[in-house]
């Protein structure tokens, strides 16, 4: 590390988690979260006005944490990034407004930039700079996409996306569906480590041969779902035990398929020797297994941040903050606005 390169503060507050991170450079030095998930648990879903209340509550504690753990006052502190985009609107408030205030009352600059981008940057605190270009694919609980990253990370060129649902919010729904709790992605990881992936031949979304040559890109889970409401249906009409390992196997198994199967054909069709995984979905075992050995049999490099880095947190924005605040771009006005549907190109302003 190099006490030339900027220490960058990163604040998220876009959906549940509160998040502060400090980086230097490319070099993580504090990432602390406190999340809300357990008071919207029995809502089956964020309420936006506990998160807005939850994130007023603990962002001047995490600050405080973040500061301790990276051994820094917050007059150290070179530039302020902050999650100006998607998400919930009075969430997104809490940390523009907290970052703002920390960067007039420290004099130094602000960057409002894009939750998704910054999804995808994190793996450089892991595995250093992304390879220019690098094929994205960023699977979160609002987002699926696949992306071409270029430019040093600064050029993010949608390839497609998902058609209807998210791969996450596939996995909630269905993990709902299966009564396990809220959120349903990490249970469905967890409950299908028992179960046989191959037990159900549920459908891939947009795999076959006329649908790929129109969406070769592009996903979609809500056929997925609702097979797997149908085929639960079918069996409790019977009278007959639900295998819940085998189902969630079986489900995991068709998301997984489709998202590495796309992501391995966009890197093979556009040339491309890089993926990088990016969003709370990428914690998942089985994609990562996956993406693992398909990238090897088609000789790309996979990059996979570790877990805690895939799902929502501060750090992920310090780290494009980090990367903006090297490349010389210019900070964000300060009246910048939050912007709760952002699109994935958008990043400062
Ligand atoms: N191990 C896992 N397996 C599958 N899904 C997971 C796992 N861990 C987390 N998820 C899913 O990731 C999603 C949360 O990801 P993330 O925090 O990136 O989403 P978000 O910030 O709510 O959405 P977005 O980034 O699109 O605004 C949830 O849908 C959750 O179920
Ligand atoms: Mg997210």
């Amino acid at each position: 590390m190099s006490a030339s390169e900027p220490l960058v503060l990163g604040i998220e507050t876009s959906c549940d988690e509160t998040g502060v991170g400090i980086v230097r450079g490319t070099d993580l030095l504090a990432n602390e979260i406190a999340s809300s998930v357990a008071e919207h648990a029995r809502f089956g879903g964020v309420v936006p006005e506990v998160a807005s209340r939850a994130h007023l509550e603990a962002i001047g504690p995490a600050l405080q944490r973040a500061c301790v753990t990276a051994g820094i006052t917050l007059t150290d502190v070179d530039a302020v990034a902050v999650t100006a985009g998607p998400g919930l609107v009075g969430a997104l408030i809490v940390g523009v407004a907290t970052a703002k205030a920390l960067a007039v009352g420290l004099g130094v600059p602000v960057y409002g930039v894009n939750h998704l981008a910054s999804h995808v940057v994190v793996d450089e605190l892991q595995h250093g700079p992304l390879p220019d270009p690098t094929i994205g694919l960023l699977v979160s609980g609002g987002h699926s996409s696949l992306l071409l990253v270029s430019d040093d990370a600064q050029v993010i060129q949608p390839l497609g996306q998902t058609l209807d649902d998210a791969a996450g919010e596939a996995f909630d729904k269905v993990a709902r569906l299966l009564d396990l709790p809220f959120p349903g992605g990490p249970w469905i990881d967890r409950t299908a480590v028992d179960g046989d992936p191959q037990a159900i031949a549920f459908p891939r979304g947009l795999m076959n041969p006329g649908d790929r040559d129109r969406h070769p890109y592009d996903f979609s889970f809500s056929g997925l779902k609702t097979a797997v409401s149908r085929w639960l249906a079918a069996r409790a009409a019977a009278g007959e035990d639900i295998p819940i390992a085998d189902v969630a196997a079986s489900f995991q198994e068709a998301v997984v398929d489709v998202l590495t199967a796309k992501a391995v054909g966009a890197a093979r069709d556009l040339g491309v020797g890089h993926i990088v995984l990016g969003g709370g979905v990428a914690a998942n075992s089985r994609l990562r297994a996956l993406a693992q050995s398909r990238c090897e049999a088609a000789g790309i490099t996979l990059r996979v941040p570790r877990p805690a880095l895939c799902t929502d947190n501060g750090v992920m924005v310090a780290a494009l903050g980090s990367r903006l605040a090297r490349a010389g771009v210019a900070s964000s006005p300060l009246e910048f606005p939050t912007t709760s549907s952002m699109a994935v190109t958008q990043r400062v302003w």
